[in-house]
């Protein structure tokens, strides 16, 4: 097979390559003017750059630790999500609280939320999967109740708003990933966001803990944009997809990852792609919309989350099967005709190996966690999806 379309990605072109690289070697101060470009486009007060929004994420706790009385250990999470959140809470030296996640919406099971002894509690993450944004008036109003703080996991969700408030700006504390596949990516990189002084200031501090970025890293995030801009094309993507070695789409829980800084090359290349970041952004919402409206009139598929008054930006267009069995037949089909679709997390946080020294509550059930793992996948909606790969991808669900 010699057209495979990638589950994810953005294109980066040869001379937006160029432009990274003359940006690196100028003068100019990218670092500085994308930090404010993005504060202007979350309307928030400081932005901190990082080498992964998982080290943003555990920044975040490491400050918010720091103001809070030691006995709040614990930090709310869904049972289903990114790997990496768990890590970053399990690196910070906080317990793990999981919460189920509701299937339909991919936000939290809120009844079970609300059960929550939140004594010990000292934040709750929202994870904002696929770009959907959960619902944040539910999350702020426990929040304020329980006085907990609020982190915003918009690694995701970049450029989609709650009410016309930005996506990552919907806590007191939020972030960006600019990891491969999403909104914005530089291969590698987080974006820190917050409105909090106090938090702020600890961030300040935290920064000087961590490795500045060097050479080595710069040459690395180069050679990786190159080789990435190059394979991520429909045409070549069976090439890496053909090497385990390169574990694309892998998840795998790890807890000593290198926190460090944004390198300089990787924020040129953030201050280059942002500037068509709702360009592209509009090609996953139409995309979506066209493949949601193939999809939604067959009972054998769900779409959480789904309102068609109101398309998120989907980084991934989330699709519901009936078991395991159909989802597994459906992501098989799809390779065949030249699409990836991903089957994402391989189970919930509960399931990770060695997970339970992290948790705090070793016997609570995750049925609605367990039934995503089982069922999701995610099919690709980036502008490498034209109108006949959409065809193709909704007539091959039909046809299973
Ligand atoms: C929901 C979510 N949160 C956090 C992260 C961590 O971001 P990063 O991979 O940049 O560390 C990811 C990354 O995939 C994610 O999907």
């Amino acid at each position: 097979m010699f057209r495979l379309i990638p589950p994810a990605g953005a294109p980066i072109s040869v001379s937006e390559i160029s432009k990274i690289l003359r940006k690196r070697f100028s003068s100019d101060r990218s670092g500085e003017i994308f930090a404010e470009k993005i504060k202007e486009y979350t309307k928030t007060k400081h932005c901190i750059l990082l080498n992964s929004g998982r080290t943003a994420l555990l920044a975040i706790l490491k400050a918010l630790n720091k103001m809070s009385d030691f006995k709040k250990n614990e930090v709310v999470m869904p049972a289903y999500t990114c790997f990496s959140v768990a890590a970053a809470v399990a690196r910070s030296g906080l317990k793990i609280r999981l919460i189920d996640s509701d299937p339909d919406t991919l936000d939290y099971d809120y009844e079970r939320l609300n059960r929550v002894d939140f004594t010990a509690v000292l934040a709750i993450i929202g994870c904002n999967l696929f770009g959907i944004l959960i619902d944040w008036n539910k999350l702020m109003s426990i929040a304020r109740e329980k006085k907990v703080y609020l982190i915003d996991d918009a690694a995701q969700s970049m450029g989609s708003s709650f009410q016309r408030r930005p996506s990552g700006s919907l806590g007191d504390a939020g972030f960006f990933s600019l990891g491969r596949g999403k909104n914005l990516s530089v291969i590698s990189g987080g974006i820190l966001l917050t409105d909090n002084d106090d938090v702020a200031s600890h961030l300040n501090e935290y920064m000087k803990e961590i490795n500045e970025s060097n050479y080595f890293i710069e040459i690395k995030a180069t050679l990786n944009i190159i080789f990435y801009s190059l394979f991520l094309k429909p045409r070549l993507y069976w090439i890496p997809d053909k090497m385990p070695f390169l574990k694309l789409g892998q998840t795998v829980f790890d807890e000593n990852f290198k926190a460090g800084h944004l390198s300089t090359l990787q924020r040129c290349a953030a201050t280059v792609m942002f500037s068509r970041l709702d360009k592209v952004n509009a090609a996953r919402v139409e995309n979506a919309r066209a493949l949601s409206s193939g999809l939604l009139n067959d009972d054998r598929y769900r779409i959480p989350g789904h309102d068609p008054n109101k398309y998120p930006i989907y980084l991934r267009l989330p699709v519901l099967a009936r078991n395991k069995l159909e989802r597994d037949l459906a992501v098989a089909a799809l390779k065949r005709k030249g699409i990836s679709a991903s089957a994402m997390y391989p189970s919930t946080i509960r399931q990770i190996e060695g997970i339970e020294k992290y948790l705090a509550g070793l016997n609570d059930r995750f049925d609605g966690a367990n039934a995503v793992v089982d069922r999701l996948f995610a099919l690709p909606t980036h502008p490498y999806v034209k109108p006949g790969d959409i065809d193709r991808i909704i007539n091959c669900l039909k046809e299973i």
